[in-house]
């Protein structure tokens, strides 16, 4: 018989062979906390599709905020749900409202330890729950929600704001927040751009963590998903247009395009494990169907290897403690 010649399993023999030889590392500053903030709330909120993960009182959202600089995660993105709303989403231009002010707070207890980054977008504010203001036939009106999302942009950076990270898929919405943010003073305010971001029934849980009022669906401004060289095309503009990094949404379900835009972009690509992929773990673990701690490094490593620098996940604190 003839015996193989190349023999990969040499370099898996023990583990720390394995470790000698692996392409990938996760680390805690390669993560990104997403994290909800209420308005009005008295107790921290548990979200019921997303067991472990809650919406922050102001008082709750600073420990958290504490503990993910303790363990040096990469970031901390903050989502406001504010108490009123309406179809303008004004409370997310005001400087004392909720997401403005927790950034204020936040920033004020962790310094330049830990990025503090905020979701730049309408959604949690309007009473409709689209990502922008609506024309009269009901449509969301990408211009006019420019020019909120430019006022918008500047207030976040003035209340401290790291980076600010569009997530609206209006066209044009990385150029008028570079521009706004310059003539505002704020030229060294990086923007993440949620750059090729679908639209995708992955976010439900996203839905009841924000109490989203919405009706209908997002498929006339979220990509669309058979499309993959559109993703690219995204992404050229949001690059010509002046971001510093671009961010893939969803993650597993989109590894494909994760590894496309690796390849193409010269800045840093994030990733983010929204929160269907968060419930789906955690329903299956709940189950005793899969070994949960191995499951949740598995898909960060996944994500990482395709191509992510960094992770948006709601694993962020407790991986980075695994890791430790
Ligand atoms: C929009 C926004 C959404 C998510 C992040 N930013 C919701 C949406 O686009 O419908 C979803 C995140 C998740 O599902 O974890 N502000």
């Amino acid at each position: 018989m003839a015996f193989p010649s190349d023999r990969p399993r040499r370099l898996r023999r023990t583990p720390a062979l394995r470790r000698l030889v692996a392409e990938t590392r996760l680390h805690p500053a390669d993560f990104i906390l997403p994290v909800f903030v209420r308005e009005g709330l008295s107790e921290p909120a548990p979200i019921s599709s997303m067991p472990g993960v809650v919406q922050h009182t102001e008082a709750s959202l600073l420990d958290a905020a504490e503990e993910a600089r303790g363990l040096g995660l990469g970031g901390i993105m903050l989502f406001g749900i504010p108490a009123q709303r309406d179809p303008q989403g004004s409370a997310g231009l005001e400087p004392e409202g909720i997401l403005n002010r927790s950034i204020r707070a936040v920033k004020h207890r962790v310094g330049d330890e830990l990025p503090v980054m905020a979701d730049l977008c309408l959604d949690e504010f309007t009473d409709h729950g689209h990502c922008g203001v609506l024309d009269s036939s009901g449509a969301v009106d990408n211009d006019a929600t420019l020019e909120i999302y430019a006022q918008m942009a500047v207030v976040q950076a003035e209340s401290g704001a790291d980076v600010v990270a569009p997530s609206g898929m209006m066209d044009g919405q990385v150029a008028v927040i570079r521009q706004a943010l310059d003539e505002a003073g704020h030229q060294d305010i990086p923007i993440l751009a949620y750059a090729a971001k679908y639209a995708s029934a992955y976010y439900g849980p996203f839905r009841e963590a924000v109490d989203s009022q919405l009706q209908g669906d997002r498929r006339q401004y979220q990509m669309d998903a058979p499309n993959r060289t559109e993703a690219l095309r995204e992404v050229e503009l949001d690059l010509a247009e002046g971001a510093d990094m671009v961010m893939v949404k969803p993650a597993a379900a989109y590894l494909d395009i994760l590894g496309d835009v690796a390849e193409v972009s010269d800045v840093p690509v994030s990733a983010y494990q929204v929160s269907g992929e968060y419930a789906m773990i955690e329903a299956a673990a709940a189950n005793g169907w899969v070994d949960r701690q191995a499951v949740v490094m598995e898909s960060l490593m996944a994500i990482r290897r395709a191509g992510a620098t960094s992770v948006l996940t709601y694993y962020a604190a407790e991986a980075a403690r695994w890791l430790r």
